[in-house]
């Protein structure tokens, strides 16, 4: 490939430009704010000060956990920065090895693999597991990284279909599951995949609807459950406890390990072990990428034996959960209804989103507010994030706040 003459970088330049200014212009542009300290139910944010922080997703307190920290600590020493290599070259370290088992056990599945990130994971599944033939189903307002994974499948197994159910819908889906057994291209297995809780809603998958058709059609069902993991559930398996099915009801699991699970980062696939040794031979994030990071593999195992060990953690979430919820709802505003931690606040105009949410953080509360074309033109909201971490103080101090507004 040539390298770009002074004019295609021009262009580039140019072109760059207005598009920034007409983010610009429309109110869309994202300023980064500056975190001057750990990760808690308050924050010191550049130029705000300590600020209560319910725009994380440190559900469960444990990002500055100390023996979460401590944990990373010692494998820093033990380790030392990283693996410098690939898993299936020299990447793979007993932290690894243990963090693996650790998931599998407390997803109540055979066997877990980990990446980098669930985004990673997303892309790495339907490349990997999918083949000409295949066809997935998504619901409409699953997360991107999945959105963008069975994009990408779509690329590389020239083959594979896909298609769209409506959100949460079980009458659409078996419509479109019908329709698959009656389309003579669709010679390969079904998938249907959807997010567990859903990320701008904070409502929940029906899974044991959602199995119960995959039972009906022989299809295979994948629950990315990012934000149920450590959350959903009476000791935080995830969505599929709180609805009462057994881990190994799920077919495939992806999830994160930035969120709930310690909040450092990471993700895995969690599933039976010929899903798991698929990915080892064949999925590229995890052939041509390093490793997770071994610190960061401690502190996530860490993260999960507390969780195992307190599920009492949950319990507290639940608590301040329900709280919130009623709380902010008495005091006049429209807040969706689930028991997730995610708490929207419905304020319908985008521009007036950020403006809340700007305000908000003078007045000491960090919450972000997301329109279009993040959600639906007219659904602009304010997304609270509960955690277990906070007190009944700091869940007055955001409704003392919202009034204010
Ligand atoms: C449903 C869902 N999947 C995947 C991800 C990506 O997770 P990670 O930060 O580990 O890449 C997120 C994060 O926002 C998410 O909400």
């Amino acid at each position: 490939m040539p390298a770009p003459t002074p004019t295609t970088a021009r262009a580039f330049d140019a072109r760059t430009d207005a598009t920034l200014a007409t983010l610009r212009e429309t109110g869309q542009f994202k300023d980064l704010q500056t975190i001057e300290g750990p990760m808690g139910p308050t924050v010191n944010v550049r130029g705000y000060g300590e600020c209560l922080c319910f725009c994380s997703n440190n559900y469960l307190g444990l990002a500055n956990h100390p023996e979460v920290v401590e944990a990373g600590i010692k494998g820093l020493k033990e380790f030392g920065a990283g693996t410098a290599s690939v898993r299936f070259i020299c990447g793979t370290f007993t932290p690894h090895e243990r963090l693996e088992q650790r998931i599998a056990e407390f997803m109540g599945t055979e066997s877990s693999y980990s990446f980098v990130s669930c985004w990673n994971a997303n892309e790495a599944i339907f490349p990997t597991l999918c083949e000409d033939g295949d066809l997935v189903l998504s619901d409409e307002l699953n997360h991107a990284s999945i959105i963008d994974g069975v994009r990408l499948g779509s690329v590389i197994r020239k083959g594979l279909l896909k298609g769209v159910y409506k959100h949460n819908d079980l009458a659409d889906l078996r419509a479109k599951l019908e329709k698959a057994r009656d389309n003579p291209a669709v010679t390969g297995v079904v998938w249907v995949v959807t997010d567990g809780v859903f990320s701008m809603e904070g409502d929940i998958a029906d899974l044991p609807g959602i199995r119960a058709l995959c039972d009906d059609f022989g299809a295979m069902l994948i629950v990315d459950d990012s934000h149920g993991a450590g959350v959903m559930g009476a000791t935080g398996r995830g969505t599929h406890e709180h609805q009462g099915l057994e881990g190994s009801r799920i077919d495939v699991f992806t999830g994160t390990l930035g969120k709930a699970l310690g909040g450092g980062a990471g993700g895995f696939v969690a599933g039976a072990r010929r899903v798991t040794d698929l990915l080892v031979q064949r999925a590229r994030p995890t052939l041509f990428s390093n490793a997770l990071p071994v610190t960061v593999a401690c502190s996530a195992d860490k993260a999960i034996e507390v969780l195992m060990r307190e599920p009492q953690l949950v319990q507290r979430l639940r608590g301040n959960v329900a709280y919130a919820r009623k709380s902010i709802r008495d005091a006049g505003f429209d807040v969706l209804d689930s028991p997730t931690a995610i708490c929207p606040i419905i304020v319908h105009d985008t521009a007036k989103a950020i403006a809340m949410s700007k305000r908000l953080l003078e007045l000491g509360v960090y919450v972000i507010g997301f329109g279009f074309p993040v959600v639906p033109e007219g659904h602009a909201r304010l997304r609270v994030q509960i955690s277990a971490a906070h007190t009944r103080e700091h869940l007055d101090g955001l409704v003392t706040a919202l009034k204010k507004l």
